[in-house]
């Protein structure tokens, strides 16, 4: 007790603080999600997501080089295709935008690790992450499409996939087509509770993804749902998962930690793209200190868990902490 206890003494200077620091943030653990649209010399600003850009190839094979030098090992890409259907079928073309993209980063970056983003969300005419039967989203006739487009994206040479479609059953199915196509070292990174949060409203702009009609409650979690986010984990370590992610970040901090202590995978958590532009917003209107925030942010994530973080802030952070 006081006076022989004393927190104040490990707090005396910034050395000191730095000796005894619980967590430690490093570009290692960062993963750019990247956004690639057809056409070349193609980068447009996202409105609602500051420093952010919808790229053709050319452009984003420069942003990965510039992301790689920064010290940041993985970049994650989503594609807008040029073409939409019912049955997504440029999410599984060969010549597809992901996979066009896939193959120019890996000629230009061997070492880079480059992930994919499986989903159909962004190739179907109707903007939900599966197939339509009866007005419902088919979770069965969905696995199949899902799996053709985690092999097209192995097969252009992405290190690791990464579904976020929260049907049921998709790892396992991706598993065995990868297994079987002679793919068995691609690694399996889910979406493996992926709540339906109102955060992922800039990147429906970014990805031009909107669902056209409802919303995806059918299929990701219930925000209100904590142990369910266990048993969603589970079942996708057991289908074969070797990584698995939470996803938002921020509100979401305790089922990082539920994660963390319960599994001995390494957990990943997305700080999505409402996270990111709530902080860019107030930033702009100068209420809050951007890097200053971003920081602190970052740490929560990881002090919370997450070995790997998914953020629009990793190159601002990298070049942040490599001065
Ligand atoms: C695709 C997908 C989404 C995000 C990542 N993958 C959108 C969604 O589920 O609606 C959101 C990422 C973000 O908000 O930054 N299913």
């Amino acid at each position: 007790m006081f006076p022989v206890h004393r927190p104040r003494r490990l707090r005396k200077t910034e050395i000191l603080r730095k000796m005894v620091r619980e967590t430690t943030l490093t570009p290692q653990n960062f993963i750019y999600p990247m956004f690639v649209v057809p056409g070349r010399g193609v980068k447009n600003p996202i409105s609602s997501m500051p420093d952010c850009f919808q790229e053709s190839v050319d452009e984003a094979v420069k942003t990965a080089k510039d992301v790689f030098s920064l010290g940041i090992p993985a970049i994650i890409l989503f594609g807008i295709p040029e073409h939409k259907d019912e049955k997504a079928s440029s999410a599984y073309d060969e010549n597809g935008i992901v996979q066009t993209a896939v193959k120019a980063i890996k000629d230009a970056l061997p070492d880079l690790i480059v992930i994919t983003d499986v989903c159909l969300c962004e190739y179907t005419s109707h903007g939900h992450c599966g197939i339509i039967k009866n007005g419902k989203i088919d979770n069965d006739s969905t696995l199949e499409l899902l799996a053709l487009e985690a092999v097209s994206h192995a097969r252009a040479g992405a290190d690791i996939v990464a579904p976020s479609d929260m049907m049921d059953g998709r790892v396992g199915r991706i598993r065995k087509m990868l297994d079987d196509e002679g793919f068995s070292d691609v690694v399996i990174l889910s979406y493996a509770a992926k709540y339906a949060s109102a955060f992922y409203g800039p990147f429906r702009e970014a990805a031009q993804s909107a669902p056209a009609f409802g919303d995806r409650r059918s299929y990701q979690m219930d925000p209100a749902n904590r142990r369910e986010a266990l048993r969603e984990v589970a079942l996708d370590i057991e289908e074969g998962a070797d990584i698995v992610m939470v996803k938002p970040a921020l509100a979401y901090l305790d089922i990082i930690s539920d994660v963390k202590n319960n599994f001995s995978v390494p957990v990943a958590a997305y700080n999505v793209s409402g996270e990111y532009s709530m902080i860019k917003a107030a930033a702009q209107l100068g209420w809050l200190n951007e890097e200053a925030v971003m920081m602190e942010v970052l740490t929560a994530i990881k002090r919370a868990g997450a070995d790997l973080i998914l953020t629009y802030f990793a190159k601002k952070a990298a070049k942040l902490l490599n001065s």
